[in-house]
């Protein structure tokens, strides 16, 4: 099992920092031909960093880890359009890739996506976490071999994120999301967690023992792992 790095930082805009100084070095070193995206609050400081700064994205290729099923990209509650909003429309990418919302066959859409990044292997993937553990939208109980596939969501994760949407009725109650296999093929990943909200699950991959209820603790079976938060590392 892999050795988590723990970086300890007292706000989200230090964590942004870190990831950025991360970033610059690998795309000088031209080591970053792929990277893993993703969405959710926890990114915003860590985008809005590099849209100020004059790092270079135009050779790398970039990949989403999540989208809703029947999402239109024009939808504000699409990651798609997050995605645009924070990052594509300010920085030039050779080419982003996120699950369509709008595919006609999930199955398919699944398949297309998983074959796009066998062909692509990711160099780096940045990871939030969900209050119950999830990664991307990997639920308790997903399987460590899971490729890219339609999860359902819990009720726990509908209410947390609900809270985007305007008319809750229509939030989808599934979502496309790349698999926990899919993740830990890339070379290095990089979580962020900040505030009480995500204690639960940072002190559970802590404990360093690999649990599926709390996905995010199938990080343990990568080699290459950063976890950069403001809640303390807990004792082991
Ligand atoms: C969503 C995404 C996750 C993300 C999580 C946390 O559920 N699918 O990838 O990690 O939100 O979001 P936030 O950063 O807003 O707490």
């Amino acid at each position: 099992m892999g050795k988590i790095r723990w970086i300890q930082v007292n706000a989200p805009e230090e964590g942004a920092t870190y990831v950025y100084e991360l970033v610059k070095e690998k795309l000088e070193n031209d080591e970053l031909r792929v990277i893993g995206l993703a969405t959710g609050g926890t990114m915003e400081p860590v985008y809005e960093a590099w849209v100020q700064s004059p790092l270079d994205f135009s050779n790398t290729i970039a990949f989403n880890l999540d989208e809703y099923v029947g999402l239109d990209p024009s939808s504000p509650n699409s990651y798609a359009y997050f995605m645009n909003e924070h990052l594509f429309q300010h920085k030039t990418f050779l080419k982003t890739y996120i699950p369509n919302g709008l595919a006609d066959d999930e199955d398919e859409e699944c398949e297309r996506y998983e074959r796009l990044l066998n062909e692509h292997p990711l160099d780096i993937q940045l990871l939030g976490v969900g209050e119950n553990g999830h990664i991307a939208f990997n639920e308790p109980g997903t399987s460590q071999d899971s490729l890219t596939h339609v999860a359902s969501l819990t009720p726990s994760t509908l209410e947390v994120n609900g809270q985007y949407f305007e008319n809750r009725e229509k939030m989808p109650t599934t979502a496309y999301t790349m698999g926990i296999r899919s993740i830990l093929n890339a070379k290095q990943l990089i979580l962020l967690a900040f505030g009480e909200r995500k204690r639960a699950a940072i002190e559970k991959l802590a404990e360093g023992v690999i649990d599926p209820n709390w996905p995010i603790t199938h990080l343990l079976a990568h080699p290459n792992v950063i976890v950069i938060s403001d809640l303390v590392e807990p004792k082991r």
